[in-house]
């Protein structure tokens, strides 16, 4: 365990740049969102400095509207191109001399802050709480304000980026429904897609089979350029967009992610907003709506058909992360887990189970192992008393990346590693992972008894 943790340690050393750790070397220099909260997470464990100093600089990203956008772009005339695909700029909330995506990410901010407030005495944990509290409000508020306008209670995703789990099945058919713009449709009749294959930066890092294909890259940039045009402004984009989901993943996150922005508001002695109060209220019974009695899973949404989208995925785990459902549907998911005709693969938890129509096992979204989503999982076990799940969970967690490396993501039947190498996330978890229990982390004491509500705080 020593060795792993040290090797884990140096990947993410070596991918150290200016104030935050990148995801990758190569293929991603920039510094993302909810990468960002998975590295801080075990960082804490060995430099806790640079963790606030990482999640310190991605909140220098966030807009005057309260937005945190999924990509701060690093400076420097190499990355001219990239800030220039998303031109923050057009909009008027984006902060002045700093480039940045114009869509947010997985609300994993206020659960890093915590987990840093974890490792630090308490004097030091309320300052930290206080430097960055008002900011993790104003976050929270603009989801609600912004992405909350449909009035069920739940959160929308307008792109699939958004989601982190860019290419879930279900996303990429969603995109599909619509008619192509003319170019896109000249560029399939034509096969001019394939040589985009040679413009693109992912396939030169990564074997072009563990990707998406060139039209649906094409897919992605189009939605964006449709996005991007309605100068990334919520309301409008809402009136008519490329895409948008109420995204279980996304949902069970912000979830969580409340209940840590209250433990953070009762240490440093404030109360939330009150319409803030009442939208978390009002989010946590409105993951109900997302459940699917006949197939008895919980889905996410596709606003634009108003149907839940039945498509398995590991997304139908993440409410025992969210921590608000009842003991039975608890029950529920861990049975799907230790179903061997859905979850329960050699080498878990696969991101599509291997029956489905979509499963590919070396494909980003659509089959692999990540260890992002079983740290999630782990943490939601635990906190509703599964323990022996949860730890025989995290164990293969750390013998998947023991023997391969840390990849991006890993063949759920074979163990092989696939996407890109040194990924940062899986470093940092391998550490988190690795923590004995007890000590400060997702090992922390769990509740006793299986399948209750955990409590509000683990360890
Ligand atoms: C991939 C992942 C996304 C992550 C990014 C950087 O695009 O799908 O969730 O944030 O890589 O690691």
């Amino acid at each position: 365990m020593e060795d792993l943790r040290r090797e884990a340690v140096n990947v993410l050393r070596r991918n150290g740049r200016q104030g935050y750790t990148a995801p990758a070397r190569g293929l991603y220099t920039h510094q993302h969102l909810w990468d960002t909260c998975f590295i801080a997470i075990g960082q804490r464990h060995y430099d806790v400095d640079a963790a606030m100093r990482s999640m310190r600089r991605l909140l220098g990203a966030q807009w005057s509207n309260g937005m945190v956008p999924h990509i701060r772009f690093e400076p420097g005339w190499r990355y001219w191109w990239d800030r220039r695909i998303w031109r923050s700029w057009i909009n008027g909330a984006a902060p002045r001399g700093v480039a940045t995506g114009g869509i947010s990410q997985p609300p994993m901010i206020a659960e890093a802050v915590v987990r840093i407030g974890e490792v630090l005495r308490p004097a030091d944990r309320t300052a930290w709480y206080r430097s960055v509290y008002r900011q993790v409000v104003a976050y929270h508020e603009w989801l609600y304000r912004e992405r909350g306008t449909q009035g069920d209670g739940l959160v929308v995703q307008i792109h699939p980026w958004e989601t982190g789990l860019d290419t879930t099945p279900p996303w990429l058919e969603s995109l599909r429904n619509d008619r192509p713009p003319r170019w896109l449709e000249l560029v399939a009749w034509t096969r001019a897609d394939r040589l985009g294959r040679h413009l693109r930066l992912d396939t030169k890092y990564v074997p072009a089979n563990q990707r998406s294909s060139e039209l649906e890259a094409l897919r992605l940039y189009d939605a964006l350029r449709r996005i991007r045009r309605d100068r990334y402004d919520s309301a409008t984009i809402l009136r008519h967009p490329p895409f948008a989901i109420e995204d279980l993943t996304y949902n069970s996150i912000l979830i969580r992610a409340n209940a840590r922005l209250r433990e953070m508001a009762d240490d440093i002695g404030e109360s939330l907003p009150a319409g803030l109060d009442a939208a978390m209220h009002g989010n946590e019974t409105a993951l109900e709506s997302l459940w699917d009695q006949a197939a008895g899973s919980y889905f996410s949404r596709d606003l634009r058909t108003g149907r839940l989208l039945a498509e398995q995925s590991v997304a139908a785990l993440t409410p025992l992360y969210a921590g608000c459902i009842d003991g039975t549907r608890a029950k529920r998911l861990v049975r799907m887990l230790n179903d061997p005709g859905l979850f329960a693969t050699p080498y878990p938890v696969p991101s599509v189970p291997p029956g489905s129509r979509w499963f590919n096992p070396v494909r980003y979204w659509q089959g692999p192992t990540w260890i992002n989503m079983n740290w999630l999982i782990i943490d939601g076990l635990r906190r509703y008393g599964f323990s022996g799940e949860a730890d025989a969970l995290r164990r293969g967690s750390l013998d998947l990346v023991a023997r391969n490396g840390f990849y991006e993501y890993y063949h759920p039947l074979s163990g092989e590693p696939a996407g890109v190498r040194d990924f940062s996330w899986t470093a940092a978890l391998a550490i988190d992972l690795s923590q004995a229990p007890g000590e400060p982390g997702p090992a922390g004491p769990g509740p006793a008894e299986p399948g209750e509500p955990g409590p509000a705080e683990p360890g």
